[in-house]
């Protein structure tokens, strides 16, 4: 049994054989051997288990779960799990931490969880009066909605306001009702659904119309994290800040180059998502949306140099995630969670936000040295030798 440690300075965990870096985590993560058991998949999900889950289930999918090292956000060492089958992604992101850390490591906030509902109504008599009627009783509709109950509103969440709209579509006028929830220490789309759903025959009544649509908006801005970092410009060398601001550039100003940014930005963040048992395709909608949230679709981190010539990376991103509900309670996902030190669903969001910071300067940096086939072969101590992706 290691001595227990909370640093997440773990350097050559690559040269380990697999049974050593487990005992590394267990003893990060202060691991009792039941979860180390489960995390070593010597008691794997059956497909009994699995069956239990979805439809229609015929096997198992595997995929590795790695440690990202050297991570220090808002001051504090994390040991970060991401579950990816993508070489270099897990590398590179513990690459970009230990540079970060020199400077401090990664700085981060989150707002509040918020996420939207929306209602559509179809054929209200009156589109407008209906509109109106139902801002008239928005705090009836919003304490309806609270009387679903539930974790979320016992933990002070639910609805908070709402908004409404009349679309005129091909289709005639639909009344929209969006009602904005605060969803606590969950990602909240089920809450919010059903929150919706609960409404509806309300919003009826006041309207006179009939409600169709009651679903949760993945277009999830109201939670947004931002995470910033400085690379020293003594350890990077002037070339490749210089580079890393012109590959930035390139990407701000075209979309072919912007998109693939924002995809390796979202390599590391989704890789945090599945360890943690979210839902990644939430993230990546949002993620795209808010990327275009102007009418032009914009890179989600940014690079700047400061007065003293450092490398000052920013990232700004919706992260609708939870620690509580939903595939949250997978055993594995629990663990990693652990491992992570998180007990917060803000406090998950920001290390998500700097993994997504990191993973995007490591490529930038990779593209501008040696390319990505190149790069990571220059690794020491941080993660896999080589890259082999296509
Ligand atoms: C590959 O999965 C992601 C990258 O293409 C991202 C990028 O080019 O910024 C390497």
């Amino acid at each position: 049994m290691r001595e227990h440690t909370t640093s997440s300075e773990i350097s050559g965990l690559y040269k380990l054989s697999v049974h050593e870096r487990l005992e590394i985590v267990e003893s990060c993560g202060q691991l009792t051997n039941e979860e180390l058991e489960t995390l070593s998949a010597t008691k794997p999900l059956t497909v009994e288990e699995a069956s239990q889950m979805l439809e229609n289930v015929a096997g198992i999918f595997p995929l590795p779960l790695s440690i990202a090292t050297h991570f220090r956000v808002n001051g504090r060492d994390r040991l970060v799990p991401m579950v990816t089958e993508e070489k270099s992604i897990v590398a590179g992101a513990s690459y970009a931490a230990k540079l970060a850390r020199s400077a401090g490591g990664f700085t981060a906030s989150c707002t509040e969880p918020r996420m939207v509902g929306q209602v559509q109504i179809m054929n209200c008599p009156s589109p407008d009066e209906a509109e109106r009627r139902v801002v008239r009783e928005a705090q009836g509709i919003l304490e309806k909605a609270n009387a679903l109950g539930g974790s979320i509103v016992g933990l002070g969440g639910g609805g908070r306001s709402l908004e409404c709209k009349v679309l005129r579509t091909d289709r005639g006028s639909m009344l929209i009702v969006d009602i904005t929830f605060d969803t606590r220490d969950a990602m909240g789309a089920r809450f919010v659904t059903r929150a919706c759903e609960s409404v509806a025959p309300f919003l009826e009544e006041i309207t006179g119309g009939r409600a169709l649509a009651k679903i949760v908006s993945n277009f999830a801005v109201k939670r947004i994290c931002k995470a910033g970092a400085v690379w020293r410009k003594d350890l990077l060398g002037d070339g490749t800040v210089a580079g890393i601001l012109d590959v930035c550039e390139f990407a701000i100003h075209d979309k072919f180059r912007c998109v693939t940014h924002n995809k390796g930005i979202m390599n590391g963040i989704d890789a945090v998502a599945v360890a943690t048992g979210n839902d990644f395709r939430a993230i990546e909608a949002a993620a795209h949306a808010f990327a275009c949230r102007e009418g032009r679709y914009v890179p989600l981190a940014k690079y700047f140099q400061d007065d003293d010539g450092n490398l000052r990376g920013e990232i700004e991103i919706p992260l609708p995630v939870g620690i509580v509900g939903g595939s949250t309670t997978n055993p594995v996902a629990r663990i990693c969670r652990k491992i992570l030190g998180v007990n917060s669903v803000t406090e998950l969001a920001e290390i998500m936000a700097a993994v997504g910071l990191a993973q995007n300067f490591a490529i930038l940096r990779a593209l501008v040295q040696e390319g990505l086939e190149g790069s990571y072969r220059r690794l020491s101590g941080v993660g896999v030798r080589t890259s082999q992706k296509t």
